[in-house]
């Protein structure tokens, strides 16, 4: 494991210092999910739940109780079972919860109906992610009744609810230097499998086989799921933002966009690159690509600390705006095109999200109604685009269908930002000359 239990630890003591006094807070493993009959969803942990435990098991319950005398830190989680263990695996069961785990106490799940109830009993305030989940929303509030119904007997229940996401995803925005370390690590996996993906395409390759060579070098790095479902478009494909179909053949002329990133040790990765199928950029592509390319890095170039949330967004649209302008995609005055927003029919989305255990992360963007400024630890992504719809006849028709995004990971450090994908080739000539080096072993 690249976080240490020391770091799971602070994690935990970072929550309960600044939870109320006389609370509890209550975070449920993720479900496991059918896909289909007997067969079920890759399980995927909740991040909440795995930032707070490193815990992988499905079935559990983290309880943290600040200032409770028999320990802070209640695991509730399946109890080993050597005959379902014959089939599914490695159990940690609550004495492992306790030894490899550092819970200070742990319990079957199967009684948590009967424990909880009483480690509720007697706190002010419970704290958990409200309408999440509704059956974990019943769950909780059949806990607390449970609570209610003794109150003859001298029982208190909880009186306020709170809900426990605000501080822990402002907690999980900031990533610690070995968070940063494992997201690193994950960025220069994905950037190789982009630089193999852009090695391997040809005309005539499909784009699940660029997906399959791009989900092949995240596997063997030991990165065995992507962070998201592999967007690979070609042509027309790469105007559909979030295009997964993956079903097409790639052909000479078009570019091709793919939008990949593995999650390593549940950490994210996300880059975009978009390059041309048979190696050779046309000058519309090439035209419109150096303008997004400009784009991306003018926004990169105003990262650091105490900038705010929206400015590098402001930077990107004026710099896709002029372009746009200059190429006559779009007509009319520079700063009434910014004003009207005339180039959300080329750019509709926004420059970036934060970026860690989730591909769109947890944070706020605004705080007291103000866009955040940048902080040391913070991860977000810089990936403007430019997409022409190939049915957009307010266009020359030589720009049709073309669909651009270059997409980078970024920290932002003490006296600026780091790039952390920057070793996939971007620059037109960087990505032409790979492409005709791979040709030419191709041939050879
Ligand atoms: N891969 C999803 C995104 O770029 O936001
Ligand atoms: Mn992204
Ligand atoms: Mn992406």
């Amino acid at each position: 494991m690249r976080i240490t239990k020391a770091e799971f630890t602070r994690r935990r003591k970072a929550l309960m210092d600044v939870m109320e006094p006389d609370s509890i807070a209550i975070v449920p493993a993720a479900p496991e999910r059918t896909r289909s009959r007997d067969t079920e969803y890759l399980y995927r942990q909740d991040s909440d739940f795995f930032y707070l435990t490193g815990f992988h098991e499905p079935e559990a319950v983290l309880a943290l109780i600040p200032g409770r005398e028999h320990g802070e830190f209640v695991l509730f989680c399946r109890d080993r079972d050597p005959e379902r263990e014959i089939w599914d695996g490695y159990r940690a069961g609550p004495e492992g919860a306790c030894r490899e785990y550092g819970a200070d106490d742990a319990f079957p799940i199967d009684d948590i109906d009967d424990i909880l109830p009483g480690l509720l009993e007697g706190r002010d305030r419970v704290y958990y992610a409200m309408g999440k989940d509704a059956n974990f929303d019943r769950q909780v509030m059949e806990w607390v009744n449970a609570i209610r119904a003794k109150v003859r007997s001298g029982a208190t229940p909880p009186g306020e609810f709170l809900d426990l996401s605000h501080f822990l995803h402002d907690n999980r925005l900031y990533k610690s230097a070995a968070e940063a370390r494992v997201m690193a690590e994950a960025g220069e996996i994905s950037a190789r499998a982009h630089a193999r993906a852009m090695r391997y395409c040809q005309p005539g390759v499909m784009e699940y086989q660029l997906e399959a060579e791009i989900l092949h070098e995240f596997a063997m790095a030991g990165a065995r799921h992507p962070a998201y479902s592999t967007i690979v478009g070609g042509g027309k494909n790469g105007c559909v933002l979030h295009y997964i179909d993956n079903s097409a053949a790639l052909k000479a002329g078009d570019l091709v966009l793919i939008d990949a990133g593995c999650e390593l040790e549940g950490y994210a990765a996300d880059i975009t690159r978009t390059f041309p199928v048979n190696g050779a950029f046309s000058p519309e592509q090439r035209a419109l690509y150096e303008i997004v390319l400009a784009a991306q890095d003018a926004a990169t170039a105003i990262l650091k600390p105490g900038t705010h949330w929206n400015e590098p967004h402001e930077v990107s649209v004026r710099v896709i705006t002029e372009g746009l302008l200059q190429l006559g995609l779009l007509e009319g005055e520079l700063e009434t095109l910014i004003a009207d927003g005339a180039y959300r029919r080329f750019y509709m989305h926004r420059i970036g999200h934060w970026l860690g255990m989730d591909v769109h992360d947890v944070g706020d963007y605004k705080v007291g109604g103000e866009w955040r400024v940048l902080e040391p630890g913070m991860v977000m992504t810089v990936e403007p685009g430019i997409y022409v719809s190939p049915d957009d006849e307010q266009v020359a028709k030589k720009w049709r269908g073309i669909g651009i995004r270059i997409e980078d990971d970024v920290l932002i450090t003490k006296d600026g930002c780091e790039v952390l994908t920057n070793t996939v080739p971007k620059s037109v000539a960087a990505i032409e000359a790979l492409m005709a080096q791979a040709a030419l072993e191709r041939d050879a």
